[in-house]
């Protein structure tokens, strides 16, 4: 079979290196795909190509995919999907998984996120919504706890102040309602009680009926060591697949499937919206208990470049099972490794704020024991692979323990430079801390 990839970014990558090493899949496409994403056909691998077409151009990706009788399209960028690119697929009677427009709101709405947790009594953080600075500000005066002030729409991450005082709130709700630092995406805010605990990904695969969890993953969000400085779009993760781990136990695991991801789809599809695709829920493990920070309408960057290495089980029968409504009739067993996978971003200079473009990118072949995801990758004239976007590579290691998963990823990184550079040095490290006091 023939599938297209929507997107160019280190998830996009992960999705096409998986589903080349399947055996029913002659051809992958990304479109637009980076320096990494365009391979030969090689033993266990087939072929991957780049395709000229940026994620958001859904008139020429319907196409593509007409023209060279695409199988399946899997949509990795929320933009797309926020912009309808299933339901055009659909309309268009071509097989695409993601969500529809309608169910891409928990994403592209923080305030339509929030009031639907409200209805359905999900659980999440106390709130407000607001659009104007002065009732915003009221809010933050009278709240008496820390808070987080989010942009409402989709901004790459970047959206989302965790505030020490009510100064830094003041600071960023002019910032976003005033100044419209992030544009249209900032019209309107929520803020929210600001929650203390550990964080967890958990996704799921959905079929509008029933959920298929992904093992839990730890994003890294702050860009300095630490969890130092601004809120980047991740700088890191892990996976423990299918061990037993401190993340959440498999007590809690149940519970928040049935709390959160199946109280989700059950909730979308009593508004009249089948949740199809995955769901991502940002979870904040607090003393008392699971809240959930926001809910991602796909796959998470980077937490799919550790979770895909521990797939046991072949993703397109499970894509394809959520797009036919068919998740149940799956074994839900052994789907996943036992083993640990560790992701280290490494990031041009600057980023999450402004960087430069073009660096070339040394290192890069060969890396051992370790798989390089591209990010924000291309290629020059000269055919060097050089640097476009804040975060340049994901790093990934696995192995039977987090440690030496670590430890791969780890090496991998100190092979390989460009100018300005720069990466996490903790990832995982609190989890080791854990498991050995
Ligand atoms: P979001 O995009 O909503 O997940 O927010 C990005 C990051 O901001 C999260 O991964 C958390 O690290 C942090 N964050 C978001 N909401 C809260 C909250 N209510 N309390 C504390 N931290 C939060
Ligand atoms: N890792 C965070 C995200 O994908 O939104």
């Amino acid at each position: 079979m023939k599938i297209l990839v929507v997107g160019g970014g280190g998830r996009e990558h992960a999705l096409a290196w998986k589903l080349a090493q399947l055996p029913q899949v002659e051809q992958i496409y990304v479109a637009p795909g980076n320096a990494g994403t365009q391979w030969e056909a090689k033993s266990g691998f087939a072929a991957s190509t780049n395709v000229p077409i940026q994620a958001e151009n859904i008139d020429a990706l319907i196409h593509f995919a007409r023209e060279q009788e695409i199988n399946l399209t899997v949509v990795g960028p929320e933009a797309p999907l926020a912009a309808g690119i299933v339901d055009q697929f659909s309309s268009a009677g071509i097989r695409a998984f993601g969500p529809t427009q309608a169910a891409a709101q928990l994403e592209s709405s923080k305030a339509f996120s929030k009031a639907f947790m409200q209805r359905h009594h999900i659980p999440t953080a106390a709130y407000g919504t607001f659009t104007d600075y002065d009732n915003a500000a009221a809010f933050v005066r009278n709240f008496g706890k820390p808070v987080v002030v989010k942009a409402d729409g989709l901004a790459a991450g970047k959206g989302v102040v965790v505030c020490e005082t009510v100064d830094e709130a003041l600071q960023a709700l002019q910032r976003i309602l005033v100044d419209s630092e992030f544009g249209a995406a900032g019209t309107q805010v929520v803020i929210e009680e600001r929650l203390v605990g550990t964080e967890a990904s958990l996704l799921a695969f959905c079929d509008g009926q029933d959920v298929l969890l992904m093992p839990p993953a730890r994003d890294h969000k702050r860009v300095f060591d630490g969890d130092q400085g601004p809120n980047t779009g991740g700088m890191g993760a892990y996976c423990l697949g299918d061990m037993d781990h401190a993340l959440l136990s498999a007590e809690m695991l149940n519970e928040v499937r049935e709390t959160v991801l199946l109280a989700t789809m059950r909730g979308m599809a009593q508004e009249g919206i089948s949740y199809k695709g995955v769901l991502y829920a940002g979870l904040m493990l607090t003393p008392d208990g699971v809240r959930v920070l926001e809910f991602n309408a796909r796959f998470g960057d980077p937490e799919t470049q550790v979770i895909l290495p521990l797939m046991r089980a072949d993703l397109v029968d499970i894509l394809e099972a959520c797009i036919d409504g068919k998740l149940s009739a799956m074994s839900h067993e052994n789907i996943w490794k036992s083993e640990a996978c560790a992701a280290v971003v490494m990031a041009s200079g600057g980023y999450p704020g402004n960087y430069a473009k073009g660096l070339p990118i040394q290192g890069l072949d060969p890396v051992k024991d370790a798989v390089v995801f591209h990010a924000g990758t291309t290629t020059n004239s000269a055919n060097e692979t050089i640097t476009v976007g804040g975060r340049v590579l994901a790093v990934v290691g696995y192995d039977y323990s987090l440690e030496t998963a670590l430890d791969k990823a780890y090496k991998a990184v100190e092979q390989i430079q460009f100018e300005g550079a720069h990466y996490r040095h903790d990832i995982g490290r609190a989890a080791i801390a854990e498991a050995s006091s």
